[in-house]
């Protein structure tokens, strides 16, 4: 467990990705040096491994074989991003992490939470994140603010509402096994007290080591 690893998790449409740049402002005005990432974290190899896993036309992709590309695309990116990152003394934000294949493949696909996170610890070994923020969006809200933005949806994004209700709970369940690392943010407040919220749950992590 590295306390300046940080994921941030959440359902399609959460505000993630709005939350984690205003993160970064705060923290680097508190004087932290901070790195955003997100698999496959601009990582060549990754990089081609979710192409496979998110391009629309792979409708034959198993619920298996597309939950081990992710643990593959994950393992890069920690070696080649985020593990080097963490060396040098950095905070690092990264915008989701194996609790999205936990919920996703896990329960969402139906996999089982277990084997999931057993397949992913061959990935990852230790590196657990010492804080996960879940952005708590309920699934429709977060479909109906995909579908209004302009832009490209992936193969995830088009799966049914059944689905992404399966994979929220799937989160509400991991907030439940891991209450110390996973703290539940309100996702429907103003972006500003989202960022808020965050900041000040991630200056009590980061100060506590
Ligand atoms: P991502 O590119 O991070 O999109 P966003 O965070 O903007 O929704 O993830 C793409 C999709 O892949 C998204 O629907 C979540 C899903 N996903 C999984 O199913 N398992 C995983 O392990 C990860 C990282 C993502």
């Amino acid at each position: 467990m590295n306390s300046h690893f940080i994921t941030f998790e959440g359902p399609e449409g959460s505000g993630k990705t709005s939350v984690i740049e205003g993160v970064k402002h705060r923290l680097t005005q508190e004087g932290y040096d901070v790195l955003i990432t997100r698999e496959p974290g601009g990582v060549p190899i990754a990089e081609a491994i979710r192409n496979i896993i998110l391009d629309v036309k792979n409708t034959a992709l198993d619920p298996i074989t597309e939950a081990l590309l992710f643990a593959a695309s994950r393992r890069q990116h920690v070696l080649e991003v985020i593990e080097p990152a963490l060396a040098q003394g950095k905070v690092v934000l990264c915008d989701r992490y194996v609790d999205s294949s936990l919920a996703y493949q896990g329960v969402g696909r139906g996999l089982g939470v277990d084997t999931v996170f057993e397949l992913n610890r061959f990935a990852i070994r230790d590196l657990l994140p010492s804080r996960t923020l879940f952005i708590d969006v309920p699934p429709k809200t977060g479909l109906d603010r995909i579908q209004q933005r302009e832009g490209h949806l992936d193969r995830l994004d088009l799966e049914s509402l059944t689905f992404h209700e399966k994979v929220y709970e799937g989160y509400r369940q991991l907030a439940q096994t891991y209450p110390d690392r996973i703290r539940i943010i309100d996702g429907l407040k103003p972006l500003e007290e989202v960022i808020s919220d965050a900041t000040r749950i991630l200056l009590e992590t980061l100060t506590k080591e």
